[in-house]
């Protein structure tokens, strides 16, 4: 073949990268693994192995152990034992080896890059130019965390042993994104990789002991569902951050309800990719590339939903699709292919399956006329036009490279598409005219939205869901909070149980006049309403006199408060200015009510006058603090390694259901919605069980307080049944839950229809005049989710 001729058909010819050292790394170990406990690899046992299959041809690359009960008690046993030690070295000690590991991945990078196109299947191109290199800088980063802990992180703590699972769609750098920040916070970790891609997890491991890694700080224990599902209910484990299917999430989330293990879920997703008439139509087609075709489209922030304004639609399909004539398919070694294999034969059923129902209900199908291997796990570059919302193809996650394309006309009806999913992880918006896609980018429901660009990732920048793609953060400040926990709760007591109020005195020499009946109702919509159930419960003094009555909330009571709740959305958007004053009026309020409400809380409680009051004005100051924090809990700028900066936006979550403690029935209460609204949230607060009149005396200062109808919503009645109901109603997007074990425990094992971010106290009782421990962002920041919106700029 001449010069010429390539220089006429302009044909790529393979370049492959060596695969030389990533084969005897193999050989060394007989390609055959065991897990990788206190700092050794433990011999494997003949019965309990599994295979993994390289992708791109089809044949075993290795053999590695399926976890047992026995491997995942030696793994987190030896994390246990390895964990106050590593506290110990203090955050100089942990920076220095949390740098070591960013060198040594640096050190090794290409015999990573090359193990992982290998074990995956994803091109050498990804995997080298991206995987590694961001791997790296999170190590790296959180080196800097684990520095500056002491200062930054002051009045935390590290929870102890953490279970991570991970997916196989980026196996080194989903470890790097778990284990960075857990091992900086002071924690020490059981990894379990997925099973289809071990490898780069067992050779970090084996690397970073070379590193000088601590026995026990870092264990990888591999197998399959069954030995991730041991690991989650190990009783030694604290904490759980797991990476992957909306549907094992969900089993995870049940599984470990009421166990006080905390939880992180970063799940699937669906993301929007919108395109303005005014885009640079090139830029956005390229955008599309990285969006969907990247990593054969198993990214859980894949942008697979294309949502083209009409104006420019059948332009964009054009030039889209001579851009995908250009993809080229190939082995994932081959330096100059766009994409590699799919990881599994599993997978590429479903690919398959799901393409067939999306053409089956009315799409019209496009696959790039690309070569590909004649063996191995392929699929081409898919597109599927003029796909309806609510077709299948446009809802469940396809996990491959596909993309399901749909048209709007205006803005509005852009983000209606665009959040017309159960998920939240991710967007894109394409526009020229920075107004509009700012514009936008607050109104989508998704934890990171990316402005002209898509899939940019950073350590310093939060990543995580809304909505069912999950809860948590990983990456950035927030990030870190994840794996710590505040130093105030630790010594939190069990709540004793109560004693039953004392049978009321009959002795007593004559009549008395009744006193004027008195029925709080409950307060829905910014109006005092009667319980839809009309039954009402009595509210006795600790001595069992009589107080009064409240009433009995129901179901029905907590769909019309959700309701109201939903309806009351422009305080989400109402300024900080304007919620911080609304604090300061209640607080104004409750002030000129004072004795009135001491007396109350005396007769309720039984406490003393002085001690009553003293309530009152603890909760005049907590409304203060949260006027305060209203317009200074903000959001930050970062700086991630690109022209450009990336918005860290403290957004409200959105109704918020709260379940008060019988301790301190009014400072409990305001000290759990005044943080919430503050943030512009709303609220349908259950008070007190016990002693709910403090509550509902509140409505006067609600009502004469400008506080919008719907913003809080109180309905009395059994806290059990209460929260269980609000547990499950899946337009409640939160809930916290302080004053019963049972009640924190169902409510997370309830809450996984919309996977609700909850927060309990699991029967343990707080110091609600404690500061420290009840006041400020300690509470904010459950108040709040954290988007992330990228803006690139420049050429
Ligand atoms: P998966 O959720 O089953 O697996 C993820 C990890 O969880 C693996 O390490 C697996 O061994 C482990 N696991 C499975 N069952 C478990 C259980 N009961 N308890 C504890 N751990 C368990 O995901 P899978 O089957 O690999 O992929 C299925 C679909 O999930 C994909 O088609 C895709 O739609 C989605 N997915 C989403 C990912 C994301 O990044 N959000 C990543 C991987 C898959």
């Amino acid at each position: 073949m001449s010069v010429a001729h390539y220089y006429e058909t302009m044909e790529y010819g393979p370049a492959p990268e060596a695969d030389g050292e990533a084969r005897a790394w193999l050989k060394r170990h007989d390609a055959l693994f065991g897990h990788f406990i206190g700092g050794k690899f433990a011999a494997p046992e003949a019965a309990k192995q599994l295979t993994t299959i390289e992708p791109a041809t089809g044949k075993p690359l290795a053999r590695i152990a399926q976890g047992s009960a026995a491997d995942v008690e030696a793994a987190v046993s030896a994390a246990r034992a390895a964990q106050p030690l590593w506290v110990k070295l203090g955050g100089h000690g942990r920076a220095r080896h949390l740098y070591a590991l960013a060198r040594m991945l640096q050190r090794h990078a290409r015999l990573f890059a090359v193990l992982e196109a290998i074990d995956n299947g994803k091109p050498i191109r990804e995997t080298r130019d991206l995987d590694v290199p961001l791997a790296a800088r999170h190590f790296l980063y959180h080196a800097g965390w684990a520095q500056l802990q002491d200062r930054e992180f002051a009045d935390q703590v590290p929870i102890g042993v953490i279970a991570q699972i991970i997916p196989w769609n980026f196996p080194l750098l989903m470890l790097a994104w778990k284990i960075a920040p857990a091992l900086a916070a002071g924690n020490t970790v059981v990894l379990k990789p997925a099973e289809f891609t071990s490898l780069t997890a067992l050779l970090f491991a084996e690397l970073a002991a070379e590193a000088g890694l601590p026995p026990g700080v870092l264990n990888v224990v591999t197998g399959d569902g069954a030995t991730g599902a041991l690991l989650v209910e190990h009783p030694g484990v604290d904490k759980i951050a797991f990476t992957g299917s909306t549907e094992v999430g969900r089993r995870i989330r049940q599984s470990t309800a009421g166990s006080g293990k905390s939880l992180t879920l970063e799940l699937g997703g669906k993301s929007p990719f919108i395109v303005f008439d005014d885009a640079d139509i090139d830029g956005a087609v390229e955008g599309v590339v990285d969006a969907i075709w990247f990593n054969q489209g198993q990214v859980c922030c894949a942008g697979s939903r294309l949502l083209l304004q009409e104006g420019i639609a059948d332009t964009f399909r054009r030039r889209l699709i001579r851009r995908m004539e250009t993809l080229r398919v190939g082995m994932p070694l081959d330096k100059a292919i766009d994409m590699g294999a799919v990881v599994a034969p599993v997978q590429v059923e479903r690919i398959k399956a799901l393409v067939e129902t999306g053409v089956r209900e009315g799409a019209e199908k496009y696959q790039a006329p690309v070569e590909m291997p004649a063996e191995g796990c392929f699929y081409p570059p898919t597109l599927l036009w003029n796909v309806h919302p609510s077709s299948t193809v446009a809802i469940e996650e396809i996990f491959g490279p596909v993309l399901v394309a749909m048209t709007f006309r205006t803005p509005d009806e852009a983000v209606m598409l665009a959040n017309n999913t159960r998920y939240g992880l991710a967007a894109s918006v394409w526009s020229e005219t920075i107004g509009l896609a700012l514009d936008i980018a607050p109104k989508l429901l998704a934890g990171v939205v990316w402005v002209n660009a898509t899939n940019l990732f950073d350590a310093s920048v939060g990543f995580g869901g809304y909505r069912e793609s999950g809860f948590g953060r990983e990456g950035g400040r927030e990030g870190m909070y994840e794996y710590l926990k505040p130093k105030a709760w630790s010594g939190r007591k069990p709540r004793a149980k109560a004693l039953p109020p004392a049978a009321a005195s009959t002795a007593g020499a004559g009549f008395n006049l009744p006193p004027l009946d008195r029925t709080a109702k409950l307060f829905v919509g910014g109006k005092q309403v009667r319980p839809d159930g009309n039954y009402s419960r009595a509210v006795l003094t600790p001595k069992g006199r009589h107080l009064g009555e409240a009433g009995e909330g129901n179901r029905k009571d907590i769909r019309n408060a959700v309701a109201a709740a939903r309806a009351a959305e422009p305080w989400a958007r109402a300024t900080a200015h304007n919620r911080a004053q609304i604090l300061y009026y209640l607080a104004e309020n409750l002030s000129s009510r004072r004795d009135e409400f001491a007396q109350r809380i005396a007769d309720m409680t039984g406490a003393a006058g002085a001690k009553a009051r003293g309530e009152v004005d603890a909760s005049i100051e907590r409304l203060f603090s949260y006027g305060a924090w209203a317009d200074k809990f903000e959001g930050t700028v970062h700086a991630p390694p690109l022209r450009g900066v990336a918005l860290a936006m403290h957004e409200p979550i959105g109704v918020v259901g709260v379940a008060c403690p019988d301790e301190a029935p009014l400072l409990g209460f305001v000290s759990l919605i005044a943080p919430l609204i503050a943030m512009g949230n709303r609220v349908v607060a259950v008070p007190s069980e016990r002693h709910p009149l403090a509550a509902t005396d509140f409505y006067q200062v609600l009502e004469t307080s400008d506080v919008p109808a719907g913003v809080v919503n109180i309905v009395t009645g059994g806290r059990e049944g209460l929260v269980k109901v609000l547990a499950e109603h899946d337009d409640v997007d939160a809930l916290w839950v302080f004053g019963s074990e049972q009640a924190s425990a169902s409510a997370e094992r309830l809450s996984t229809g919309n996977l609700k971010r909850t927060l309990v106290d699991h029967g343990l009782m707080l110091d609600w005049y404690d500061k420290s421990a009840c006041e400020g962002p300690i509470l904010l920041r459950h108040a709040v989710q954290v988007k992330n919106i990228w803006i690139p700029y420049g050429d």
